[in-house]
């Protein structure tokens, strides 16, 4: 069985209450941001208790296209709409005796909620095109990433189906809030990659330890897990190094990974007292080129005076120069990419010196 796996007191606290929950079969609703483990700890659930070797059925509810989730879920007679060629159990039915995992739950089209509600408290449902009702013993747990807490207060969510779903209300932490957990997780995952793969890798690095100590994890559990897969798989040593670590993780580390990153060296002021300012646009959250903070290593006045403008100008000339170089030369798309217009760039350009033909 997959291990729920951390040390952390967040973590331990989640390992309780799924065995106090698996027991007995009570609806659970777990609620976590994305990659979090809620998946992970509806199948513990389920195969922590008398449930197991039942079946657990997983469904996607965001996934179903609106016209067939009825189908899908409560199944349907032949010929009861178009494309029904022959009698079909729904996902309820597959998953009678276990449990059924309502994922998403969140995305459940009104319609469907109250059709959901009346399954779970008649425990009966009725295939599409029937006349009688089935009855059905499942377990239902649910999970979402959303706030639907929220979603019920602006309509979008049933008040009923959510007390429903929510008798135990399960909360998988994010990664961020239990760094301790990372290294822990980082080495379990590096060892099963490795065997995986038939790789000699065997730990990380200290850089790659400190750059994972550090970042925020959006991604949570499942970042770390594919940042692992990627770095087994390009490593060459024994050892983790930064350089095999996916741009989105070392973005923000600004000590020894300095080389990874656009680095720029600018000279900028006057006379002797010209200070060498390093400049790493280093983005310390949110998606890359989306998010609007930008750290710039500040200039030690103690070594004169410096000038602004040609400070901005040359952060503009690499800016421009990176967006040109990704592009293969096209002007109309480093526009796009920098967020301004044709005219604008091909102004810029000409304005810095770094027009070289008249093209797109
Ligand atoms: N505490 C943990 N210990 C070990 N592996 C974990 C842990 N938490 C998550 N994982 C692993 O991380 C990956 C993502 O977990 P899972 O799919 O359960 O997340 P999720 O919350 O359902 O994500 P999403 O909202 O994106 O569907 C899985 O491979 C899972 O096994
Ligand atoms: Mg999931």
């Amino acid at each position: 069985m997959r291990q729920i796996l951390g040390d952390s007191l967040a973590i331990k606290n989640l390992i309780s209450m799924i065995d106090k929950v698996a027991g007995n079969k009570t609806n659970v609703l777990i609620i976590g941001e994305s990659g979090t483990g809620k998946e992970l700890v509806a199948r513990m659930i389920h195969e922590s208790g008398p449930l197991k070797g039942k079946p657990f059925v997983p469904v996607n509810c965001g996934a179903i296209p609106e016209t067939l989730i009825e189908s899908e879920m409560f199944g349907h007679k032949k010929g009861s709409f178009t494309g029904a060629i022959s009698d079909k159990i729904g996902l309820f039915e597959a998953a009678s005796g276990g449990t059924l995992f309502l994922d998403e739950v969140g995305e459940l089209p009104l319609p469907m909620q109250v059709k959901m509600l009346r399954a779970l408290q008649e425990k009966t449902i009725r295939r599409v095109g029937a006349n009688d009702d089935i009855k059905v013993d499942v377990r239902i747990i649910a999970a979402t990433n959303r706030d639907l807490e929220a979603a019920v207060k602006a309509g979008t969510f049933r008040e009923d189906l959510y007390y429903r779903l929510n008798v135990i209300l399960i909360k998988t932490p994010p990664l961020r809030e239990r760094h301790g957990d990372v290294e822990i997780l980082a080495t379990a995952f590096l060892q099963k990659f490795a065997e995986r793969q038939k790789k000699e890798v065997c730990g990380l690095s200290p850089e790659v330890l400190e750059i994972f100590r550090t970042h925020s994890w959006p991604g949570n559990v499942r970042e770390l897990e594919n940042t692992i897969e990627r770095a087994v798989t390009l490593e060459v040593g024994p050892l983790i190094t930064v350089g095999v670590l996916p741009p989105s993780v070392t973005v923000a580390y600004d000590g020894g990974a300095r080389s990874k990153l656009e680095s720029v060296e600018i000279k900028a002021g006057r006379g002797g007292a010209a200070p060498t300012v390093g400049v790493a646009p280093t983005i310390a959250s949110g998606t890359a080129g989306t998010s609007k903070e930008i750290r710039l290593p500040l200039p030690d006045f103690k070594n004169g005076s410096i000038n602004l403008d040609e400070v901005l100008a040359e952060v503009e000339k690499q800016y421009l120069k990176h967006a040109l170089e990704f592009t293969g030369g096209v002007k109309k798309k480093a526009a796009d990419l920098l967020g301004m217009t044709f005219r604008s760039i091909r102004y810029r350009l000409g304005k810095l010196g770094m027009d070289t033909d008249d093209g797109e």
